[in-house]
């Protein structure tokens, strides 16, 4: 069985002393909910600070982006050796970096073989823009963009990495992916693209969310799909009530 993951990205949101406040909160709240991951992503300038209120918590901490290298001269990089002092997980492939900054297919999968070398869970996105959506290429996009980042990573590393399905058109929008259609693009494109590459088995391991305007009165229809394992959710997860609303809803 999949534990469900339910993780906040706080994009470029809350300052550390605004971060300790909303990790305090969650943290409280979620205390005697058991059976989902919860995991806060703040920005790399309040790692350090929600690192203090987390730990021995069962609230995991997550980082919102990653270089390749471990050190050297790189200006406002952050690297996965000062990473892994902080934090358990990391959001690779964000369709903000893409869209952005540039991030490409060729360096996302660098991320995630440096991440996972340094014991970090990938949290890898993917998904379609309005525009491939409307012409019909999403499974098609979506699927060669899976491939991408597996490619060159063993089975055994494969099942550490979470894939976060997130239409670019359903991001910060308020429109959703309709719930069953999100979760055929999940098991076809994306359990698909990984079963082509590893096995079947290592498909129904993989931990998948949905993310894209994901609220507490519609994470319930997410989390019915059956190929989805829970939601990335930007703007839902900055108030610690709506939050453990949508950790709830998960359960
Ligand atoms: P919203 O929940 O604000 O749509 O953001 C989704 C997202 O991009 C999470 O990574």
């Amino acid at each position: 069985m999949r534990t469900p993951i339910i993780a906040g990205n706080w994009k470029m949101h809350k300052t550390a002393a605004e971060a300790i406040q909303l990790a305090h909160a969650v943290c409280e709240a979620v205390v005697d909910i058991n059976g989902v991951d919860v995991v806060l992503c703040p920005p790399f300038t309040a790692l350090g600070a929600v690192k203090t209120i987390v730990e021995n918590t069962k609230v995991g901490l997550g980082a919102q982006n990653m270089y390749w290298e471990e050190q050297g001269a790189f200006t406002g990089e952050v690297s996965p050796l000062m990473l892994a002092e902080l934090c358990g997980y990391v959001i690779l492939g964000h369709s903000e970096r893409r869209q952005f900054f540039g991030e490409t297919d060729e360096g996302v999968n660098k991320k995630i073989k440096v991440a996972l070398a340094h014991n970090l869970t990938p949290i890898v996105c993917v998904g379609e823009n309005l525009a491939q959506n409307e012409a019909g290429e999403t499974a098609a996009f979506v699927g060669g963009q899976v491939k991408a980042a597996f490619a060159g990573l063993s089975a055994e590393d494969a099942v550490k990495v979470i894939v976060a399905y997130e239409p670019i058109w359903a991001i910060g929008t308020g429109k959703t992916a309709d719930p069953a259609t999100a979760n055929s693009i999940i098991g076809l494109s994306i359990r698909g693209a990984i079963a082509e590459m590893y096995s079947e088995s290592v498909a129904q391991q993989i931990r998948v969310q949905y993310g894209g305007s994901v609220k507490p009165d519609n994470v319930d229809s997410f989390m019915a799909q059956p190929d989805i394992d829970g939601a990335l959710v930007g703007g839902a997860s900055l108030k610690p009530d709506s939050f453990l609303a949508l950790v709830k809803g998960t359960l």
